[in-house]
């Protein structure tokens, strides 16, 4: 039995020396034939078991199987090595360290909100402040104040988006001119970025949600060619030197005289010839402008006779599909990343 324990640690150790410097799984083969094979040398121990002493078998028998057990173990662990490694340097092949990276996707400015900050800039290039209000707006600001009594019809496409306590998502901006008069005494010279909401139908030209510019500047003196030098020099700024603008005369019960802004169409460049961005007109219109009303200047404690100003709003979208000459003013929400890049 000494003898034979003597044996199996002998055979233990060398087969642990061999085990740990075996460099693949061949090798590791024979060495489980040549130990634990039909003729390895464990086998061959485990056979001289029957030689032993009756009593004395049992033990010798759990000794070998002990030692088989550790070796199996020990040749389970090393194969699983080989097999970890062989994918780590598959993998490693298989990566080109040299091979250019995928640049990151960067993200760009919206094309509305660049004509917003743009618009904005142009404005503080000329001292006036940019002041962004509320979205939901009571109907005092909305119309009220801006000479819009409740029996008017020009309520009736703007009332749209009512909330639960009786406020209204606004239709316009111009809740914003009624706002800054009530805070600061003339002369009040700003512009009033920021999302609108109106029942439209939505199709190529209209959405129900959109963004406007509005400007208002009241002091004494102000007159309808500081409008006029404004506006322009603006569409200039935001569609190129050529530009032109035209004032059609309109109404909006907040203004007085009132007008239609239009500016040359960036398409066809005024030419009037067939054309699906203008229709031939020549050109594209942007939005509402005029002199503020004396009732308007009047709600905000302006005296009439003393002050005089302009004031403007401008669909942003509206300018975006001149700008970028795009066909379909959905665009602009649909979130397409080939259509936003392209315009970046
Ligand atoms: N608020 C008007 C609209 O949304 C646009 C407008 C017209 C704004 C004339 C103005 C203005 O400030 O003077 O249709």
């Amino acid at each position: 039995m000494t003898n034979l324990a003597e044996n199996l640690r002998d055979l233990q150790q060398r087969f642990t020396v061999a085990a740990e410097a075996a460099t693949d799984e061949r090798a590791l083969e024979s060495l489980r034939v040549a130990y634990l094979g039909r003729n390895g040398e464990v086998t061959k121990l485990r056979r001289a078991i029957g030689e032993l002493p009756a009593h004395e078998r049992p033990q010798a028998g759990k000794a070998v199987n002990d030692v088989v057990a550790v070796m199996e173990e020990r040749l389970r662990r090393r194969l699983e090595n080989f097999d970890s490694r062989k994918v780590a340097s598959e993998l490693a092949a298989s990566i080109d360290v040299t091979f250019p990276a995928i640049p990151a996707a960067l993200g760009s400015l919206h094309p509305v909100r660049r004509i917003i900050d743009e618009s904005c800039a142009y404005f503080r290039r000329h001292g006036f402040a940019v002041v962004v209000g509320a979205e939901a707006e009571s109907d005092y600001y909305n119309f009220d104040a801006l000479n819009i009594p409740s029996d008017h019809p020009s309520r009736e496409s703007f009332d749209s988006f009512r909330l639960s306590d009786g406020m209204l998502l606004r239709p316009h901006t111009s809740a914003m001119q009624i706002r800054t008069m009530q805070r600061h005494r003339p002369p009040v010279a700003i512009v009033a970025p920021g999302k609108c909401y109106r029942r439209d139908a939505v199709d190529a030209r209209h959405l129900f949600q959109f963004h406007q510019v509005e400007g208002l500047l009241v002091a004494e003196g102000i007159h309808f060619g500081h409008l006029k030098g404004m506006l322009t020099r603006l569409c200039r700024q935001l569609f190129g030197p050529d530009q032109n603008v035209r004032f059609r005369p309109s109404y909006f019960p907040f203004t007085e005289p009132s007008a239609e802004v239009d500016t040359t169409c960036p398409k066809c460049r005024g030419a009037r010839g067939p054309c699906s961005m203008c229709g031939g007109s020549g050109w594209i219109e942007l939005g509402g402008a005029g002199m503020v009303h004396p009732c308007v200047l009047r709600e905000v404690g302006y005296e009439p006779d003393r002050y005089s100003g302009w004031a403007f709003g401008f669909g942003v979208e509206r300018l975006g599909l001149a700008r970028y000459e795009v066909d379909d003013i959905r665009r602009f929400v649909a979130s397409d990343r080939d259509f936003l890049t392209q315009l970046a």
